[in-house]
C-alpha cells in the first residue's frame, strides 16, 4: 500500500508551529478550510463553560493573535468582558489537524481595531448587528425580530459591533497519522514561545 509522504513538519517543532499558524491564517481567508469556523469557549458567570461557532477573521503569527467579530449585546461579549480567559478549537479533516488555542480576549468597540474590522466587513455581515431585539432575547415567536436592509445596517449596526482579539497564551497542535500521531504544545513566555512534544 502506498502512503503519502510524511509532511515536512512531522518531527519538527518549529515547522509544526509555523504550520499551525499558516493553517489558521488560511482558515481566516478560506471558507472551505476547517479552521474557518472554530468553536469559541468562554466561561459563564454561573461557572458553566459556553461554546459556540465563530468565523475566524484573522490569524497573525507575528503577534500570536486571532480575531473574530461579535455583537456587543451578546452573551459571549458579556462573558469576555467579565472574564477574558477563552479558548478556540477547530479540526480540519483534510489536513487531519486539530488546533486548540487558549488565550486572553479583548473586546474592541470604539477604537481603531473596531473601526478597521467594521470597515473590512461586508454589508451582508453588517446586517446581523442591526438586528432587534438583542441576541439572546426571548421572543414570542421564532420570527419576532427585525433586520434592516443592508444600507441602513451600515449605521444602525455599528453601535452593536465588536471585534475581539485573542492573544494566544497556549497552542496545542495534533496531527493524526497511522504511522504515529504527533502532538505538540507551545506556551507563551516573556522570552518567546516554549515548545514541547506531548504524548498524543
Ligand atoms: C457557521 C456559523 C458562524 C457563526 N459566526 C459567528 C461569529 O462570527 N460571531 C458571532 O458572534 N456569532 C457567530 N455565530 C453564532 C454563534 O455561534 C452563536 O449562536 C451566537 O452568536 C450566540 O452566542 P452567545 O449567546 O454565546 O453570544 C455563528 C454561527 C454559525 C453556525
Amino acid at each position: 500500500m502506498t502512503r503519502a509522504p510524511l509532511p515536512a513538519f512531522y518531527d519538527d517543532l518549529d515547522a509544526s508551529f509555523a504550520e499551525a499558524w499558516r493553517l489558521l491564517a488560511e482558515g481566516a481567508a478560506l471558507g472551505r478550510s476547517g479552521f474557518h469556523l472554530p468553536a469559541l469557549a468562554t466561561l459563564g458567570a454561573d461557572g458553566v463553560p459556553r461554546l459556540r461557532t465563530v468565523v475566524l477573521r484573522e490569524a497573525d503569527p507575528e503577534t500570536g493573535t486571532l480575531r473574530f467579530h461579535c455583537d456587543r449585546r451578546s452573551d459571549k461579549a458579556a462573558e469576555i468582558a467579565d472574564n477574558p480567559a477563552c479558548a478556540l478549537m477547530a479540526y480540519d479533516a483534510a489536513a487531519k489537524i486539530q488546533i486548540r488555542v487558549e488565550g486572553h480576549a479583548t473586546l474592541h468597540t470604539d477604537d481603531a481595531v473596531a473601526e478597521a474590522a467594521w470597515a473590512g466587513s461586508r454589508a451582508m455581515s453588517r446586517v446581523c448587528y442591526a438586528a432587534e431585539p438583542a441576541p439572546g432575547t426571548a421572543l414570542p415567536a421564532g420570527g419576532a425580530y427585525t433586520l434592516p436592509d443592508e444600507s441602513a445596517a451600515a449605521t444602525t449596526g455599528r453601535p452593536h459591533f465588536a471585534a475581539v482579539l485573542v492573544r494566544a497564551a497556549r497552542l496545542d497542535f495534533l496531527f493524526l497519522d497511522r504511522r504515529g500521531h504527533r502532538r505538540a504544545a507551545w506556551h507563551r513566555r516573556e522570552a518567546g514561545w516554549h515548545a514541547a512534544w506531548l504524548a498524543p
